[in-house]
C-alpha cells in the first residue's frame, strides 16, 4: 500500500538549535497514527515542515507516492494535507462560514455565493459534528471548542485525505474530546490518514492504532499502544520510570494564611468557607462549570464577589484587581496560558521577570544581576529546554512556553499561590519538575491551592482536597482519605447523600 505520509531523514536546524536530525514519519491511509514525545521533541517542527511553514535542512516527503519538492502551505493542501496547528488560529474576524469556505469559496460566476456557502458550512457541521452552529457567528465569538471544529470542518470542506492534528484536545473538555475521537474514527473508516499529537496517554492508547516515538528530535520506536502498553511508551519517550510521578514531602503545617467567609458571586457559587494554611498544599475540584474557576477569579481580584469575606493573614482583604492581588502576595498562574500567560515576543528572561519587577527592582532600577540569577535557577529548575533566557518565547516549543509561565509567576515571590491547571499540555517529566517545584514552596512555609481536573494528580499531591458541585463545597478529605475513582464519583455528585461538609 502506499503510504499517505512518508517522510525520511528529516533534519532541521534553527540557528544552533538542533531540533530534527534524521527523523522518519510514515502514516498509512485508514489509521489513526500518533506522533509523542516530551516538550521540545520536535512534534511540531516535524509537522510544519509537512505544512511548509518551516523549509527543511534535509531530508525527503513524499505523500501517497508523490515526492514533494519545497512545500507551501498551498501545494501541501492541494495534495489534500490538512492541518490543526497547536498555535495558529483562525482569523478572528471571519464567519464561521468563511473560515469553513477559506480559498474555497463556491462562487456564482465571478462572485462568492454566500447563500450556498453558508448552507453548506451549516449541512456540514450538523453532519459531521451534530452541531446547530449559525454559519454566520464571527469566529472571535466562539470556544476554543468550536474554533479546533471549525478548523476540521473546513478540512472535511477540502475534502481531506490526510488531516494532522497538533494537541487538538488540550483546550477541551472530556466531552468534546469525546466527539472528536467519534469524527476521527469516522474518517478513519472512510479511509484518510489522520496524525493524532497529544500528551495524554489515555487518549493516545484509546485512539491511536500505531505511534511514532520521538526523542531529541529522533524518532525512538514505532509502536502498537495495544500491545506494548502506556507505561513502556512513556519510558520511551523520556527515558525515565513512568513509577516516579508524585514527589513526596512532609508537610509542615502553618498558621492559616488565607480565610475565605461565605464568599459569594452569583450564578457561580454560594457561601464558599474554608481556611488554607501556610506550608499546605489545598486541592480544589469539580465539574466543568460547577465554581472552581470563578473562586480562584474571586480571590485573585478578576471578580467582585457578591458577599462574604476574604483575610490574607487575619486582615480582610478587598482585591477590585489581579495587580492588587499581587502586590499583597497573592499569585496565580492562569489556565489559558496561550491567551494571558506569555508574551511570545519577549525573551524567555524578560517573560519571567514579568511578574516580579515589582519585587526586585530598588530605588527604581531593576537589580539585573538578581533578576539574571533568579531567571537562570529557574530554567534549570522547571527544565524549560532553551538555548538561554535571552531566545524569544514563540521561538520555544508549546509546552516549554507553558513553563515560562509558571517560572513567570513562581518567581515573584508571593505567599498565596493559586494555580489553575498548571500541568496541562507539559509533558511527563515537565509535570514532575512541577510537582516539585510546588512541594519546594510549600515546605518555604508558602499556602498553595491547586486545581486540576486530573484527579489522580489531585489525590498524590494535595495534603486536603474540598470538592466543589454546582457552586457548593459538598466536601473535604486529608490526604490518603480518598482516591482518584471515588474523588470523580463525589465530584459528579454520585455520592451527595453521604455529604461530608467541611
Ligand atoms: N522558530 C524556532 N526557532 C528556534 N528554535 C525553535 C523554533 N521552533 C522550534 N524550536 C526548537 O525546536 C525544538 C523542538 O520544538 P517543537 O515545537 O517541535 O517541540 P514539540 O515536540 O512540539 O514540543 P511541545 O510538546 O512542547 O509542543 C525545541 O527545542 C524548540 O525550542
Ligand atoms: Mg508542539
Amino acid at each position: 500500500m502506499t503510504a499517505a505520509i512518508e517522510m525520511r531523514g528529516i533534519t532541521k536546524t534553527f540557528g544552533p538549535v538542533k531540533a530534527l536530525t534524521d527523523a522518519t514519519l510514515v502514516v498509512q491511509p485508514g489509521t489513526i497514527h500518533g506522533l509523542i514525545g516530551a516538550n521540545g521533541a520536535g512534534k511540531s517542527t516535524i509537522i510544519k515542515i509537512l505544512a511548509g511553514i518551516y523549509a527543511r535542512t534535509s531530508g525527503t516527503v513524499t505523500v501517497m507516492g508523490k515526492e514533494m519538492g519545497v512545500i507551501t502551505p498551498a501545494t501541501i493542501e492541494a495534495e489534500g494535507v490538512h492541518f490543526i496547528h497547536q498555535d495558529r488560529l483562525l482569523v478572528p474576524t471571519a464567519t464561521v462560514a468563511e473560515a469553513i469556505f477559506l480559498r474555497n469559496e463556491p462562487r456564482f460566476g465571478p462572485f462568492i455565493s454566500y447563500r450556498q456557502m453558508n448552507r453548506q458550512a451549516s449541512e456540514l457541521l450538523r453532519q459531521y459534528f451534530d452541531m446547530e452552529l449559525d454559519p454566520r457567528t464571527l469566529i472571535s465569538d466562539l470556544s476554543t471548542a468550536q474554533q479546533k471544529i471549525v478548523q476540521i470542518t473546513r478540512a472535511l470542506a477540502n475534502k481531506a485525505k490526510v488531516l494532522v492534528l497538533d494537541e487538538p484536545t488540550a483546550a477541551l473538555v472530556k466531552k468534546e474530546v469525546d466527539n472528536l475521537f467519534v469524527v476521527l474514527r469516522r474518517l478513519k473508516a472512510e479511509g484518510r490518514a489522520i496524525v493524532f499529537i497529544s500528551h495524554y496517554m489515555a487518549e493516545i492508547e484509546e485512539i491511536c492504532d500505531v505511534v511514532t516515538v520521538l526523542r531529541n528530535g529522533s524518532d525512538v520506536g514505532v509502536v502498537t499502544p495495544a500491545d506494548v502498553g502506556i507505561a513502556k511508551i512513556v519510558e520511551m519517550m523520556t527515558n525515565r520510570d513512568a513509577s516516579e510521578m508524585y514527589p513526596r514531602r512532609e508537610p509542615v503545617i502553618g498558621k492559616p494564611a488565607l480565610s475565605v467567609r461565605n464568599l459569594t458571586v452569583a450564578g457561580a457559587f454560594q457561601d464558599v468557607s474554608f481556611d488554607l494554611y501556610e506550608g499546605e498544599i489545598l486541592g480544589i475540584t469539580g465539574l466543568l462549570g460547577s465554581g472552581d474557576k470563578d473562586l480562584l477569579k474571586a480571590l485573585f481580584g478578576q471578580v467582585t464577589p457578591d458577599s462574604g469575606e476574604i483575610m490574607l493573614n487575619g486582615k480582610t482583604v478587598h482585591f477590585r484587581t489581579p495587580v492588587q492581588a499581587v502586590r499583597n502576595g497573592v499569585a496565580k498562574i492562569p489556565e489559558d496560558r496561550r491567551a494571558h500567560g506569555v508574551a511570545t515576543g519577549l525573551s524567555v528572561g524578560e517573560n519571567i521577570s514579568l511578574a516580579s519587577l515589582d519585587q526586585m527592582s530598588s530605588r527604581g532600577f531593576v537589580q539585573r544581576d538578581a533578576e539574571a540569577r533568579n531567571v537562570d535557577a529557574l530554567i534549570a529548575e522547571l527544565g524549560i529546554k532553551t538555548p538561554g533566557r535571552h531566545t524569544l518565547v514563540k521561538n520555544l516549543s508549546g509546552g516549554n512556553q507553558q513553563k515560562v509561565v509558571v517560572a513567570k509567576w513562581l518567581s515573584c515571590n508571593s505567599q498565596v499561590y493559586l494555580l489553575d491547571e498548571p500541568t496541562v499540555a507539559v509533558d511527563v517529566g515537565a509535570k514532575v519538575e512541577i510537582y516539585n517545584l510546588m512541594n519546594r514552596l510549600a515546605l518555604e512555609g508558602k499556602a498553595l491551592i491547586f486545581l486540576s481536573s486530573d484527579l489522580e494528580e489531585i489525590t498524590e499531591m494535595c495534603d486536603r482536597t474540598l470538592v466543589i458541585y454546582r457552586g457548593e463545597i459538598i466536601a473535604e478529605y486529608q490526604r490518603g482519605e480518598i482516591d482518584a475513582n471515588r474523588l470523580l464519583a463525589v465530584a459528579s455528585g454520585a455520592a451527595l447523600n453521604q455529604k461530608e461538609t467541611a
